[in-house]
């Protein structure tokens, strides 16, 4: 049995201005009529291949946790926990927090942690990819997704194989992680060709998690562990608490465990995934016509090209003429028009308009 622990607390700025402070990407229609969060869940819910998937654990704001609920009662799914983070201090201390409320509950336990905010088109494929993982978990290992690279992408972690992998799928040992090389080493590694990219998705026994955090970053246990213990029931959440968490390090678990540990493996994964990362990669998963040109809601082109044209305001119509290269999205309060190629740099836009309020 799994217990799927997935992390929606993020804010996702880049793909402003449909993720908002108050309603992040996760929770929006961004690709289709359903949300990623939806999405995520439901992947990671029911038996597949011998696995049983528990009620999930949510990790979130508190400003979040009422979406949480109603997309949840949308899939009809009873969360097994709903764990709110009085602050965000990323990924590292989140998870720890799962693990050890998990652990007072079933030592034995082993956790898949998600983001809430990927693209897995495949969930089949995933969950078959899990199974895979439990054999590594069995023996100790903490695992992790490997996704084959394409470009010397420096936002992911790159995990560097121990071994080739078989085409089975079956887990490999990792020599090393690597989060978030610069582009020089991204491209060498690129390059070394034994290396795949970090999904970001994780499988653990709880109590090795625990163990891990012991010996690489047991700076954050004793808080995380106050934050957890002395955290309060309030209606269907339990708020971990804020005077502990205020001692707790703001750091991501690829940091504080994944670079650090010995005891990892990576089961390859190759039936899709994207983490959304910016409208350059919406406008790649959006359904193109032949020239490239993806249309949402009442968005319509002439003569354009490799462009992203979406409209997300009833009866606000937008129109492309002779555009290449371009994403404009239009909301009720607020248009962008970017250069397809600047679009990772829409949060230096947000940071902006946030400046001249
Ligand atoms: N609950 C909660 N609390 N969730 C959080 C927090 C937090 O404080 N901080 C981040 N998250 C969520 C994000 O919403 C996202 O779903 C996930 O945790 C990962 O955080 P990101 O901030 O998106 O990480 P990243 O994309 O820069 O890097 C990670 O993912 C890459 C793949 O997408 C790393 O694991 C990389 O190694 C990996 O390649
Ligand atoms: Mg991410």
């Amino acid at each position: 049995n799994i217990v799927p622990v997935i992390l929606a607390g993020g804010s996702g700025t880049r793909l402003w201005p449909l993720s908002r402070k108050s309603y992040p990407k996760q929770f929006v229609p961004l690709l289709g009529e359903e949300t990623l969060f939806r999405q995520a869940v439901r992947r990671l819910s029911g038996e597949a291949d011998g696995l049983h998937f528990e009620r999930p654990v949510i990790l979130t704001a508190t400003d979040f946790r009422f979406i949480v609920m109603e997309q949840l009662g949308l899939e009809g799914i009873e969360p097994g926990g709903v764990l709110i983070e009085p602050a965000a201090r990323n990924t590292a201390p989140a998870i720890l927090a799962a693990a050890l409320h998990l652990m007072a509950s079933d030592p034995e336990a082993i956790m898949l942690v998600a983001p809430s905010d990927h693209v897995v088109p495949d969930a089949p494929a995933f969950q078959a990819a899990v199974a895979q993982g439990i054999e590594a978990v069995r023996n100790g290992d903490l695992v992790t997704f490997g996704i084959q690279p394409t470009h010397a992408e420096t936002g992911y972690g790159y995990l560097e194989l121990a071994a080739k992998p078989d085409a089975d799928g079956t887990p490999v040992k990792l020599a090393r992680f690597v989060e978030k090389p610069d582009a020089e080493r991204a491209g060498a590694m690129l390059a070394a060709g034994n290396y795949m990219w970090n999904a970001g998705i994780f499988l653990f026994a709880v109590k090795d998690l625990i163990a891990a955090f012991e010996r690489h970053a047991p700076s954050l246990v004793g808080p995380v562990r106050g934050a957890v213990e002395q955290a309060q029931t309030d209606l269907d959440f339990l708020r971990l608490a804020p005077g502990a968490w205020e001692e707790v390090e703001d750091i991501s678990i690829d940091y504080a465990i994944m670079e650090r540990a010995s005891n990892l493996s990576v089961v390859p994964y190759g039936s899709g995934w994207s983490d959304l990362g910016g409208w350059d990669a919406v406008w790649r998963h959006s359904d193109a016509d032949e020239n490239g040109v993806a249309l949402s809601g009442s968005a319509n082109a002439l003569d354009c090209r490799d462009t992203l044209l979406r409209s997300d305001s009833e009866g606000l119509t937008v129109v492309g003429l002779g555009l290449s290269n371009i994403v404009a999205i239009a909301m009720n309060d607020a248009v962008l028009i970017a250069d397809k190629s600047r679009t990772q740099d829409v949060k230096d836009v947000v940071d902006l308009l946030k400046q001249k309020q």
